[in-house]
């Protein structure tokens, strides 16, 4: 349970807010390469509760900025592209990348222009996706090289889905919640008499969470498969499950939009063509005509949970159990990095020296892990259990109940 004022520290993302400044100190998805392939291409984005353009120039980089052009507000998402600027459609006020307007095409008092009159933030591209990083300069992080996000043996594709109406943190601290599994995917899919390839349904004895140097590592004793490590939770919004990535990424206090990243491993090199960017699959509806969610694939299933928790969760009515001691960890966590930022430092899974060519997540999954994706036959697990847990691993035992009827996969379904 929180107090309402813990609930909106936590939670609120706009500009000034404590969480808001804190994701504000990380990278985060903001659009597809392939939304803009042409340069004087203009797409909209809405993040962190701030309405931005998206840019391709004419020398082929990037360009983002606020949406509402700072005369008359008109917004820029209509504007046109000159070099590497950016001109509003409505009386042709010109701004380039920084911020700066440029030129009045009106206005007789030359000695107005060059003033940074509109917010404008960095991007970096790579793998096919676009990130943006909107918080202050001084502190601005190296960009992060996710090992799937880089690696060039293999095929990236992205699975699209509708926003969720709901806040971000509700589908963060799914991340963290590994109960749920039971009752919202195994016993839904006996259900709806569909088999259960995911190896979720496997029952397990033990369950625990450690925080590590990205987020939270977590650990599983399975009754038939042994022990297993890893699906992380990479702060502060993230979600790593073998070779998939799925960053939250708030578009507004009660709206998230899912970036999922799906790599395939290959045995050659297969780089993508120029121009060319991974696949982008389009997931069908979570619900029916009437709101009622189909309940037949993971992101359904997971929708339903978070969104019918409200747009914003009010935890001041939650009554927490012992299984929730990752989510409890997680909000120690960020209540942390948000007085850090507070107090001027800089927050941790974050790179502030340039030069990391690949940050590899694969070392810190072990065992048995259940997963919703294909394997990755280049696995090398490099820590064993006893280099990734140290004596602040949380454990908790399974009661005898549930787990024991369980009709789930065989652990040989996803090997
Ligand atoms: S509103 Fe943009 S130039 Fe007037
Ligand atoms: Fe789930």
């Amino acid at each position: 349970m929180l107090s309402a004022e813990m609930n909106d520290r936590l939670t609120a993302v706009r500009a000034g807010t404590p969480a808001g400044e804190l994701l504000r100190r990380y990278w985060h998805p903001i659009g597809y390469s392939t939304e803009l392939q042409r340069p004087g291409q203009t797409v909209k984005v809405r993040v962190l509760g701030e309405d931005l353009v998206l840019a391709r120039t004419q020398s082929g980089s990037l360009l983002l900025v606020q949406e509402h052009c700072a005369h008359r507000q008109a917004s820029l998402l209509y504007g046109y592209i000159e070099g590497e600027c950016i001109r509003c459609p409505y009386h042709g006020w010109l701004y380039n990348g920084a911020g700066e307007c440029i030129e009045r095409p009106f206005e007789a008092r030359k000695d107005r222009v060059q003033r940074k009159l509109i917010a404008s933030y960095a991007t970096h591209e790579i793998g096919g996706l676009i990130f943006g990083y909107l918080g202050p300069e001084k502190d601005k992080p190296a960009f992060p090289n996710w090992d799937i996000l880089v690696r060039e043996d293999g095929v990236r594709h992205f699975e699209v889905q509708d926003d969720l109406a709901c806040n971000w943190l509700q589908i963060q601290e799914n991340a963290v919640d590994v109960t749920h599994t039971y009752y919202t995917h195994s016993k839904y899919f006996e259900r709806l008499g569909l088999s259960d390839q995911s190896g979720f349904g496997l029952p397990f004895q033990r369950f625990g969470f450690q925080r590590f140097e990205w987020g939270i590592v977590k650990s599983w004793v399975y009754k038939d498969a042994g022990r297993g490590w890893g699906n992380l939770m990479v702060f502060p919004n993230m979600l790593r499950i073998l070779t998939e990535m799925h960053w939250r990424v708030p578009v507004d206090d009660t709206t998230t939009r899912i970036f999922w990243l799906s790599f395939t491993p290959t045995d050659s090199a297969m780089p993508h063509k120029a121009n060319e960017g991974p696949q982008i699959i389009r997931q069908p509806k979570r619900t029916d005509w009437n709101g009622r969610y189909h309940m037949d694939t993971f992101m359904s299933r997971d929708a339903m949970v978070v969104e019918t928790q409200g747009a914003l969760l009010d935890r001041s009515h939650e009554r927490l159990g012992a299984s929730d001691r990752g989510i409890v960890m997680f909000r120690k966590l960020l209540q942390e990095q948000i007085a850090i930022v507070q107090a001027g430092g800089r927050p941790f899974a974050n790179i502030y020296e340039p030069g990391v060519q690949m940050i590899d997540l694969r070392q810190w999954m072990g065992g048995y892990l259940p997963m919703s994706c294909k394997p990755d036959p280049t696995f090398h697990q490099t820590k064993d259990f006893s280099e990734v847990f140290d004596d602040t691993h949380e454990e908790y035992e399974v009661p005898p109940g549930p787990m024991e009827s369980i009709v789930g996969a065989p652990a040989s379904a996803c090997q």
